[in-house]
């Protein structure tokens, strides 16, 4: 049995082939953090967590027993106010206004299978033996407060997803204040933290530190999970890299304001909490209520970071994405943002398409501009009526002109946004997020809908379906492109104000859902500005995402390096763009920027009517290159070989699950004088078997997997800045 419950020590022990993850419940009835790491046999593992009489200054729940106290166990759930100083998991406040709480066990359930989560994303599965879950419901009595912690153990991956329900099962009101998704206690503080940073077109850069003394958090307060920090934290024992040693990540399934919080405290021991921001937030829970948190999923690897990134892409590619996309290799696009802005008309759109679809191109994309009187970005988001002047025959004379062209047909929406220039907004000036009697700070000039408010997402999701169905349209790429201020809604009572930006998120969600199940043949892809909301609950509705703004290859290094630590390689969105660069304004060659591009759902995002003959030689020659090995970009497993974090280089690869075929990326950023050799050790090959290169040089050119892994490949010689080379193999 994946998860194994003893009476006696009231251990609680949950494991696959692989990995062990072991809880107990101690003496005052509080279930405490045992272990977490390689699988383990039963037995003494209650031993694990140390006893001893500390100072009086870590106080005990037993007077009489000096060894037992809050601050030095090691917890699953911790609460603040009963001998616990580390930050807290959860926090409550009663109807007397105190905030001391102390939620013991009063019974459990395991079962297979994964239970759904209640209006929110999370991971999935297919069939009850895929998984099993603990239920664990905690107790306060006294307050009328029920919290159930959920584990989920997967049989075939090493994940852990973990989750909270709160009940209010007393007479009076409950006010959560802080009501995180999971928190881990780890006995030892040898670790180094590993995060994703950055900013808007510089999304996902990757950051390793140290953990020291006291707390290392990162978080967002933006309303969305935000270009800036990511919802991901990993702790890698001290030695561990890419490919070796202890990793634990922790991933949250959620969209908004959210926290993560690493903990070094006095005994050296290290506490990790992951789940909705805090900072504020509050949620009412009136008799009889109940509320769900977001789902984390913590991933163990033995095999250092590139372990649990496979994890977490087969995880997130087949049990978190849905839909017919899932399994569907996706199309080629071309995009006509970057190419035209606002100013396009039909015909413009046709000759682009017209010239995608010469080179083999599948899709093309109408990004902003269509609708209302948008000619700049400041007015008519709200008012999805396209805009005749630029479209006289209308979206679905458009979408047929395309697809006559033997391509498919998709379209641009922003639509949790309201212009302050719009119908929309003219008409319903409440409908958006704000304060009464305070400034609505605009960002870009829009303001944000209040989807807390059920009719507001009723109204949006009523015209984009409207539209949706007007027209041939097979691919939506939704967009949000500001952060929210004033976070208030006028439909929310005083005491539910703070409220607002988590219901946002379920309204979002809801719509979401609607959409996606009343059109799946529509394939979506999310977008923030570029990289702005790329995280698992997006990915859940939409399987993929429009990685950066920037589309830069040199930028993209880092940025789709960085992503890859968490996402599946079909979940970036990657374009070819014109150059100089409109981010960064560098030149870089048409082959290097195909190579980058390639290196995630590939498409265009530039004039393809300007190319000359010897560029369209080229692209129909990436699209064909690409098109090739696409069921191995999308379905295979990702292999990181060299980080752009840490020198002039940038490489990785991908090898089929059979591992019959794979393909190598490299790339140097600036030329070397007289540069030493250039070697590549491949991974995840099967030694024995041998690899030919496909394409023309294939019968001259085969290598073992033992050589190409422990050997290494050279490189090619490169001359210039901004360099790089892809090989295909398929075994012999
Ligand atoms: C931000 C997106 O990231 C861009 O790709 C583009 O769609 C613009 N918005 C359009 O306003």
């Amino acid at each position: 049995m994946p998860i194994h419950f003893d009476k006696e020590s009231r251990v609680f022990h949950l494991s696959n082939e692989r990995i062990s993850y072991v809880l107990q419940l101690v003496k005052t009835g509080v279930p405490a953090h045992v272990y977490w790491g390689r699988k383990v046999k039963d037995g003494q593992l209650a031993t694990l967590i140390p006893y001893q009489e500390r100072s009086s200054f870590s106080p005990n729940p037993f007077a009489e027993d000096r060894t037992v106290s809050f601050d030095a166990l090691p917890l699953e759930y911790p609460v603040y106010g009963t001998g616990d100083f580390r930050h807290p998991a959860y926090q409550v406040q009663l109807p007397n206004g105190s905030t001391i709480t102390e939620a013991v066990y009063r019974t459990h359930r395991i079962y297979a299978g994964k239970p759904q989560l209640e209006e929110l994303p999370a991971t999935y599965v297919e069939q009850d033996g895929e998984a099993t879950t603990l239920e664990l419901d905690l107790v306060d009595e006294q307050a009328g407060l029920s919290i159930t912690l959920i584990y989920t153990i997967f049989e075939q991956l090493d994940v852990i997803a973990r989750s909270v329900r709160f009940a209010n099962e007393g007479g009076g009101n409950l006010k959560l204040l802080t009501a995180l998704s999971a928190g881990v206690d780890f006995r030892t503080s040898d670790y180094e933290m590993v995060h994703l940073a950055g900013a808007w077109a510089n999304e996902r850069h990757m950051q390793r530190r140290q953990l020291a003394p006291g707390l290392q958090s990162i978080g967002s307060s933006r309303g969305s999970s935000s270009h800036n920090h990511n919802p991901f934290v990993a702790l890698l024992q001290n030695g561990a890299d890419e490919d070796h040693g202890d990793v634990y990540g922790f991933s949250l399934v959620y969209s908004g304001n959210f926290t993560a919080q690493v903990e070094v405290e006095q005994y050296g021991t290290t506490r990790v909490t992951m789940g909705i921001n805090p900072f504020d937030f509050s949620w009412l829970l009136e008799p009889g209520e109940s509320f769900q948190t977001p789902e984390a999923v913590l991933v163990y690897s033995a095999e250092g970071l590139g372990g649990m990134s496979r994890t977490y892409h087969r995880l997130y590619r087949t049990r978190l994405c849905r839909g017919e996309f899932r399994d569907k290799s996706r199309p080629i696009l071309v995009n006509n943002w970057e190419a035209t802005y606002f100013n396009f008309n039909a015909d413009k759109i046709e000759q682009i398409a017209k010239a995608g679809s010469e080179l083999g191109i599948e899709l093309f994309v109408l990004d902003d501009g269509w609708f209302g009187k948008r000619d700049k970005d400041n007015s008519s988001l709200g008012d999805w009526v396209v805009d005749r002047a630029k479209l006289p025959g209308g979206l679905d004379d458009l979408a047929q002109r395309v697809r006559n062209l033997d391509m498919q047909f998709g379209l641009w929406f922003e639509p949790e946004m309201v212009s302050p220039d719009s119908d929309l907004y003219r008409k319903n000036p409440d409908w958006c997020l704000h304060v009464p009697d305070r400034r609505r700070t605009e960002g870009r000039q829009q303001l944000i809908l209040d989807f807390s408010r059920p009719e507001v997402c009723e109204a949006i999701r009523t015209m984009v379906a409207d539209i949706l169905r007007s027209a041939p349209i097979t691919y939506v790429k939704w967009d949000m492109n500001r952060n929210m201020t004033e976070i208030g809604s006028a439909a929310l009572p005083a005491e539910r104000q703070r409220e607002t930006a988590h219901r946002y998120m379920l309204g979002l969600y809801s719509v979401l859902e609607q959409l996606t199940s009343e059109f799946p043949h529509i394939l979506f892809e999310s977008c923030s500005g570029g990289g702005g909301r790329f995280d698992p609950g997006m990915l859940y509705y939409m399987p993929q995402t429009w990685t950066s703004d920037n589309t830069d290859a040199i930028s993209r290094l880092h940025i789709q390096y960085g992503t890859s630590l968490v996402y599946p390689i079909s979940s970036m969105g990657a374009h070819v763009s014109a150059v100089p660069n409109h981010q960064v304004h560098r030149m870089t060659s048409l082959e290097m920027r195909g190579l980058v591009a390639m290196s995630g759902n590939f498409g265009y995002e530039l004039d393809l009517t300007k190319f000359t003959e010897e560029e369209r030689t080229l692209v129909k020659q990436q699209v064909e290159q690409y098109k090739a090995f696409r069921p191995l970009a999308q379905f295979g497993d990702f292999y990181r070989l060299r980080s752009p974090f840490e020198g002039n280089e940038a490489a990785w690869m991908f090898v089929s699950e059979d591992k019959s075929e794979a393909a190598v990326f490299y790339f140097r950023v600036l030329a070397q004088p007289n540069a030493p050799f250039a070697w590549l050790r491949l991974k995840g090959l099967l030694p024995e078997a041998d690899y030919a290169l496909a394409g023309e040089e294939a019968e001259a050119a085969v290598y073992g997997g033992d050589h190409l892994m422990y050997a290494g490949l050279q490189v090619p010689r490169l001359t210039g800045d901004y360099q790089g080379h892809m090989w295909h193999f398929k075994r012999k």
